[in-house]
């Protein structure tokens, strides 16, 4: 196994950038780009289809791929579609689900509007919020006192992607189960930063980027659908390699999961996809984690040293992300700074999750650094180094 040091040649943007985006995308490691390469040029075709050779192994690394990321977050090979991001997934369920006038379902005021935009824009609906606490961590009480005889689904991200703080998704998931309720996980933060084991949260729906923690190719991301709930879904995208047969105006399904994959694949990003989470699991998901703990540690630690800086984010609960403020400069224009003078690679603004920002106050967002695997100590020095040199701006 290597060590976090020797992988960093893996990545050739670090030579030239401070890459602290990794909750925006992850950077790719070069053997991912490689399995990608090697699709295009030795045997590029489509899958579920022809049967000749190079598409018999198009559609075999595709199956291995489903197998791989199923055993990875502890679920079975069936139960993984396939979609091209995070948001995807989330949709598959919002619009698969029949809710009935006068239900409702629980979010939080941390969500992403990926986990939000889609069950506001259900007009039958109503959306309930729990709050955060001062801890940056939802409330569970608040959870168990949102629910009553009409509420369908707890939907909620596991960790938040402003604040950094992880959710206490199996307490939640417990209170899930014990109402009955549907639960969905929002796994864009966690998946590759924190071992997932969906049994053992209890959900019914884990939704997943492939080009974030994971380290997969953009274009990458999958549903993690429980198996008992997967025949009550209604399907949107339907097409090629959804059904099994049609006559006249009647049509068989396919199986689950591939009724829910119309159309092609975007096989290159699968492949890649499937080589990241062997990227993941030589370094252990384990050890990413205890050492994103400890950077994030140091990155929390240094910007709150700054005077005139303000921090976000609960020191005690903080995994890879910190968003934070100059008193007196529009996030925007930190960040711009230090990309101009120091090739720092920051996102500013509402991380599109303008109510977790607001809960905060501030009135233009704030800015935000992300690490993953492949950053170090020394790239936390440098932040440290231009923030403190535009603090004195503020
Ligand atoms: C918590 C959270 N949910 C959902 C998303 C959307 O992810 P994707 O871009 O993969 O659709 C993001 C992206 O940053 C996120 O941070």
């Amino acid at each position: 196994m290597r060590g976090f040091k020797d992988i960093r040649e893996d990545f050739p943007i670090l030579k030239k950038f401070t890459y602290l985006d990794s909750a925006s995308t992850s950077l790719t490691p070069i053997p991912v780009i490689e399995a990608m390469n090697d699709y295009y040029y030795n045997y590029n075709s489509n899958t579920g289809r022809g049967n000749y050779k190079i598409a018999i192994k198009s559609s075999n690394k595709v199956e291995d791929a489903r197998g791989k990321i199923a055993k990875f977050i502890n679920g079975d090979h069936d139960e993984i579609i396939f979609t091209k991001n995070t948001t995807e997934a989330i949709n598959i369920v919002v619009n698969g689900l029949n809710f009935e006038k006068g239900e409702n379902i629980i979010v939080s005021n941390v969500e992403h509007h990926s986990n939000l935009i889609p069950w506001l824009n259900l007009k039958n609906l109503e959306v309930k919020t729990a709050e955060i606490d001062d801890g940056y961590t939802i409330n569970t009480e608040d959870v168990l006192n949102l629910i009553d005889e009409n509420t369908k689904l707890i939907a909620i991200t596991h960790i938040s992607n402003v604040f950094g703080s992880v959710q206490d998704v199996e307490e939640i998931g417990k209170i899930a189960r014990e109402n009955n309720l549907l639960f969905l996980v929002d796994a864009a933060q966690s998946a590759g930063y924190t071992p997932i084991d969906v049994g053992k949260i209890n959900l019914d729906f884990m939704a997943f980027p492939g080009h974030k923690g994971l380290l997969g190719p953009v274009g990458t991301g999958f549903l993690y659908l429980k198996k008992e709930i997967a025949e009550d879904l209604m399907i949107k995208n339907l097409g090629g390699g959804t059904v099994t047969g049609v006559k006249g105006d009647e049509f068989t399904l396919d199986d689950v999961p591939y009724r829910f994959e119309g159309g092609t694949h975007n096989i290159s990003g699968i492949v890649g996809l499937s080589k990241a989470i062997d990227y993941i699991n030589n370094m252990k998901v384990e050890n990413i984690e205890k050492y994103c703990d400890k950077l994030t540690k140091e990155l929390y630690e240094r910007i709150h040293s700054i005077e005139n800086v303000e921090v976000y984010g609960n020191p005690n609960n903080i995994h890879h992300t910190v968003s934070f403020n100059v008193n007196g400069l529009n996030p925007y224009d930190v960040s711009k700074i230090l990309d101009e003078t120091s090739n720092i690679c920051l996102r500013s603004g509402f991380h599109c999750s303008i109510p977790s920002v607001e809960s905060v106050g501030t009135e233009n967002g704030t800015v935000r650094a992300s690490i993953h695997c492949y950053n170090n100590f020394k790239d936390i020095e440098k932040l440290y180094d231009g923030l403190k040199l535009i603090s004195k701006l503020g």
